[in-house]
């Protein structure tokens, strides 16, 4: 698919089709968009994923992993439940030294602009000045509280799960993100999963084929573009060209606002179809 389709075309999908199975080359391919496409700082890569075939649990272990999303309805029809999780050892100074040290091995940092490997470990190991043209690392990763590792590899994980949910619309797929579990059953999930003690839960991707029409009723509310997007100093709005509005619209980004026309009957018939009270 086209990128701004992509963009347009992504709902949080609330109805999977239970009787149409994810193929697991799309699983790989989405899985490969966020190892590819997900930036974060100094390349820590702090993403986890464990994915679920919720067609194949036994029901007891299906009956938990639901019981702690409160029993959703969108995630009682999705065949597949990815739980993503930040790894706070790719959150602290030591790893940022060593992805850092990589990238400048292989020329994506310049030393043009400072970055040698001294800078680096001077600044993070005993909170040195980094030269000019260098971030001045030192001033927020020496001496760094653990807890800001955690908050750093939590951050830098959402954003993957939003380079998730664009590649599972580019596979022709629905999804919808969710928390993982209630505080009180973070745990029994984790134990579950046997992920480490230390990573944090951040969100459960819901996958599978959408059982709501492609639009999903339509493009969901947003805040107005004047109100969000500044030029130069808060209070004085981007303008907003209506020629790229419209050449968006022919492009694919901006499409019908919800509700459409007939949504409420739509919901009304998946409601009966699956059995929720309409
Ligand atoms: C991190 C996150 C958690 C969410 N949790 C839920 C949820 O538990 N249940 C639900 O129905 N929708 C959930 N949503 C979906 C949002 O409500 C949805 O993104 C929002 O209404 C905007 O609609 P759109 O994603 O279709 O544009 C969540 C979205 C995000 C990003």
């Amino acid at each position: 698919m086209q990128f701004l389709d992509v963009c347009g075309l992504r709902r949080s999908v609330r109805f999977y089709k239970t009787w149409q199975p994810v193929e697991r080359d799309k699983i790989q391919r989405i899985l490969e968009v966020v190892r590819v496409a997900t930036t974060c700082p100094g390349n820590l890569q702090p993403w986890r994923a464990v994915v679920v075939d919720a067609t194949k649990l036994a029901p007891k272990d299906r009956e938990m992993l639901l019981a702690a999303d409160n029993y959703q309805g969108a995630h009682r029809t999705a065949p597949i439940w990815i739980y993503w999780f930040a790894d706070p050892e790719d959150g602290k100074p030591q790893t940022f030294q060593k992805r850092v040290h990589q990238l400048m091995d292989v020329g994506a940092l310049a030393s043009c602009h400072g970055w040698t490997h001294d800078a680096i470990d001077a600044s993070i190991e005993k909170g040195v000045r980094s030269p000019e043209g260098m971030p001045e690392i030192g001033g927020f990763l020496h001496n760094l509280p653990y807890e800001i590792s955690v908050a750093v590899a939590r951050g830098e994980t959402i954003g993957a799960c939003d380079v998730a949910c664009l590649a599972a619309v580019n596979e022709g797929l629905g999804t919808c993100l969710h928390m993982i579990a209630t505080v009180d059953k973070v745990a029994e999930v984790k134990k579950f999963l046997k992920v480490p003690d230390r990573w944090e839960a951040v969100w459960l991707q819901l996958l599978g084929y959408s059982a709501e029409e492609p639009e999903a009723g339509g493009q969901r509310p947003r805040l107005p573009f004047n109100e969000i997007f500044f030029e130069g100093e808060y209070g004085k709005p981007f303008p907003r060209d209506e020629t790229v509005v419209n050449d968006l619209r022919k492009e694919g980004l901006l499409r019908a606002p919800a509700p459409k026309p007939e949504r409420f009957e739509e919901i009304k018939h998946l409601a009966r179809m699956f059995g929720f009270p309409v």
